[in-house]
């Protein structure tokens, strides 16, 4: 069975398809008995991660709103821009743990063709922005909270691991981002309105607010 693995690696190697390699080496003899997460779980997961993408392209969408020479809020800018890095990292990680755990039930590339929810066209300025992404934080820590809910009630597996990942790895980056973005919203709030976006924003730019 290995040699006719081999030599057919070998022929669709010289004929270009490397698909039928990795399908091949999926037959091979390598134990899985170690591979655990439930499936309902890693289905949480996935649904987690399109959040995550979500958010990032939801960041994108602010930070280059407020590049526009219109807006001209430089400091809003980078730190959507900022945002938008963070949210993709979460959903590496979310790939990462996946990975590490060896789950092969999860269909990695048609995970990436899923359809995206459209994002929100434009705020009207910074404290909507801030109030916006405040609101989408709280979803995100909501939608853990579910995933969480999901791998400790499985019947059949409480996936410890993965919920105390959750929660020291993305709960804990969650409260503090929530309260931090509450902080930005009572400052500007009591800032008088154009003037006070201003100087908000090059506060924003410096890190001083
Ligand atoms: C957060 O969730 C609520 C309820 O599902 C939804 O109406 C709202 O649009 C979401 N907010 C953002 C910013 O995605
Ligand atoms: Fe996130």
């Amino acid at each position: 069975m290995k040699l006719f693995c081999i030599l057919l690696a070998t022929f669709f190697f010289t004929v270009g398809s490397s698909e039928s390699i990795l399908t091949c080496l999926h037959d091979a003899n390598i134990p899985s008995r170690w591979v655990d997460m439930s499936r309902s779980c890693t289905k949480g997961l996935e649904e987690q991660l399109h959040k995550e993408i979500q958010a990032s392209r939801t960041y994108l969408a602010m930070g280059a709103q407020f590049a526009e020479y219109s807006y001209n809020r430089l400091g809003f800018s980078e730190f959507f821009f900022k945002s938008a890095n963070e949210e993709r990292e979460h959903g590496i990680k979310i790939l990462e743990y996946l990975l590490m755990r060896g789950e092969s039930a999860v269909d990695f590339n048609s995970l990436m063709n899923m359809l995206m929810d459209p994002v929100s066209a434009s705020w009207s300025n910074g404290l909507t922005a801030l109030t916006s992404a405040l609101d989408l934080e709280t979803n995100v820590t909501r939608s853990i909270h579910k995933v969480i809910h999901t791998c400790e009630e499985d019947s059949k597996f409480n996936d410890y691991h993965l919920v105390d990942y959750l929660t020291t790895e993305f709960l804990d980056e969650q409260y503090k981002g929530q309260r931090d973005l509450a902080g930005k919203i009572s400052t500007l709030s009591k800032m008088n309105y154009e003037l006070g976006e201003f100087l908000f924003d090059k506060r924003l730019l410096k890190g001083e607010v």
